[in-house]
């Protein structure tokens, strides 16, 4: 369920299997956050979005981007490409848009029933959730009262929409992608008059840069190829920050303009790719702050004891992870915590599959094939499941673990998916 860039690759994983299927997408389009103003509610995008994973890596592996497109294509052209894949693959007549899940109960005899919006109930034999994770508002708690209008980032447009920050002392909280994205775009001539910018915590900055990341779909070569998983995820750890160092000495250290310093372990957080950031900090145009403490009406007092006269206040301070339409009772936690076989499968529930959601450094959708490169021969009974004791022992939270590397991921699953193919008596 869900048509985004992650229900698109498992339509057409499923296809290539064999898999009898319905995608159910609220949205009447396909392509999930890159559609502006999706009529799903589920989009976050701003006017100004464009990805910032290179054109090179953030394509299905089978489907590049059109040659005339920039390296960091708009969200435009990429809701564009989304439904020209939909098309080219012939998947539109299994997506039922304009078609919420509202409710998944799971049936005695193993699958789901659903329940769609305007009371429909269907049933399948599996589910397979491509919801995404980056559209339930993560509001922070404020203490004292704030006059004007505070705004999450997942109703930000552009300067102007839907809130008039134009000529206003602007304060945006948080320094993920979408605040650092903000901050600039509202530092810039003719948008806020002052622009503050406030950090409770510290981030990793990597310049926008066509980078060499290899596409999760590349099988793993050389040495790589052969070292023990320990060794070479424990390698990658080590040389990772190294390798990125050259490029991000490109960028003053954050503390030195004002800025909280970044985590120790490198793999922590997602990192922050925003080539204008510590620029306009440096022209004066972002003034930085640490994180708030209280709303004083029309002021705003930070952890420093320092106050300053704020208008509006835009909270960019990320995304819960909810899956309304399954009652945690059915995951056995609540979403966040949920702890999958390989990423992919719910461990007590061999029906219940959850792609797109993940801490990695590359770009979701590519991932989300792979994922589905696993699920679908499982789901056409090419490949067996491994014991019990094993699906738990090889299951972990998703949302919990440290950024990791797409391609050793895939790699990973390309092996068990030989090793369930031959339980499964296919041979490799
Ligand atoms: C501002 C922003 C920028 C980003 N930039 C990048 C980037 O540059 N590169 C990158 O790789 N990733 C990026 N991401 C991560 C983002 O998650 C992916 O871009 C991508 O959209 C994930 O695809 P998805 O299909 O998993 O989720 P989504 O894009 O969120 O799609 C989920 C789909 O499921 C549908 N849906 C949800 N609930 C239901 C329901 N109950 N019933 C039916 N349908 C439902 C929605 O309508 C939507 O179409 C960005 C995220 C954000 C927020
Ligand atoms: N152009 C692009 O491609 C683009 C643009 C924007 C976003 N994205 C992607 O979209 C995803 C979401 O990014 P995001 O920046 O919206 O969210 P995010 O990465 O989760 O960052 C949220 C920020 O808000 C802070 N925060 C959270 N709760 C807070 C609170 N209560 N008080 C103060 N600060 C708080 C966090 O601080 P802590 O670290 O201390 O929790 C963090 O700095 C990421 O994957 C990102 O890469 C991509």
């Amino acid at each position: 369920m869900g048509a985004g860039p992650s229900g698109l690759a498992a339509c057409k994983t499923l296809a290539d299997h064999g898999v009898d299927y319905t995608a159910y997408e609220a949205g009447e389009r396909v392509g999930g956050q890159w559609v502006l103003d999706n009529s799903s509610g589920t989009s976050v995008a701003y006017r100004s979005l464009a990805v910032n994973t290179h054109k090179g890596m953030c394509c299905y592996s089978d489907f590049p981007l059109p040659d005339h497109y920039p390296g960091f294509p708009s969200h435009e052209q990429m809701a564009d490409y989304f439904d020209n894949y939909a098309k080219h693959f012939d998947l539109y007549p299994r997506i039922r848009c304009g078609t919420r899940v509202e409710q998944a109960e799971p049936r005695p005899q193993g699958g789901y029933a659903l329940e769609l919006g305007g009371g429909e109930r269907v049933e399948h034999d599996a589910l397979v959730v491509a919801s995404g994770n980056l559209w339930d508002p993560q509001w922070p708690a404020l203490d004292g009262d704030f006059d004007g209008p505070l705004i999450h980032a997942r109703d930000y447009m552009d300067p102007a929409d839907p809130v008039d920050c134009r000529g206003k002392n602007v304060l945006v909280m948080g320094l993920g992608n979408t605040a650092c994205e903000l901050a600039v775009e509202l530092s810039e001539p003719g948008a806020a008059a002052r622009l503050l910018l406030s950090a409770r915590s510290g981030q990793n900055f990597v310049p926008k840069i066509e980078a060499p990341v290899p596409h999760p779909s590349e099988p793993l070569s050389g040495l790589l190829a052969w070292l023990p998983k320990g060794m070479r995820d424990a390698a990658f750890r080590q040389l990772f920050p190294r390798v990125t160092k050259p490029i991000r000495a490109l960028y003053p250290a954050p503390e030195s303009v004002g800025l909280p310093p970044p985590p120790e372990d490198f793999f922590e957080k997602r990192f922050v790719m925003n080539n204008d950031l510590f620029e306009r900090i440096e022209a004066g145009a972002i003034s930085p702050r640490p994180g708030v403490r209280k709303m004083l009406g029309d002021r705003v007092e930070f952890e420093d004891g320092s106050q300053d006269p704020v208008d509006i206040i835009v909270a960019a301070t990320g995304y819960r992870f909810t899956l309304p339409f399954l009652r945690d009772e059915i995951l056995g936690c609540a979403p966040p915590d949920l702890e999958l076989f390989r990423g992919v499968m719910h461990p007590q529930r061999q029906d219940l599959f959850v792609i797109g959601v993940m801490k990695a450094i590359c770009s979701i959708w590519p991932r989300s094939e792979q994922q589905m490169a696993f699920i679908a021969p499982l789901l056409a009974g090419d490949y067996a499941l491994p014991s019990q004791a094993e699906i738990e022992r090889e299951s972990y939270p998703i949302l919990g673990v440290p950024f990791g590397n797409c391609q050793f991921y895939t790699a990973d699953l390309r092996r068990e998916l030989e090793r369930g193919r031959r339980r499964a008596g296919r041979g490799k």
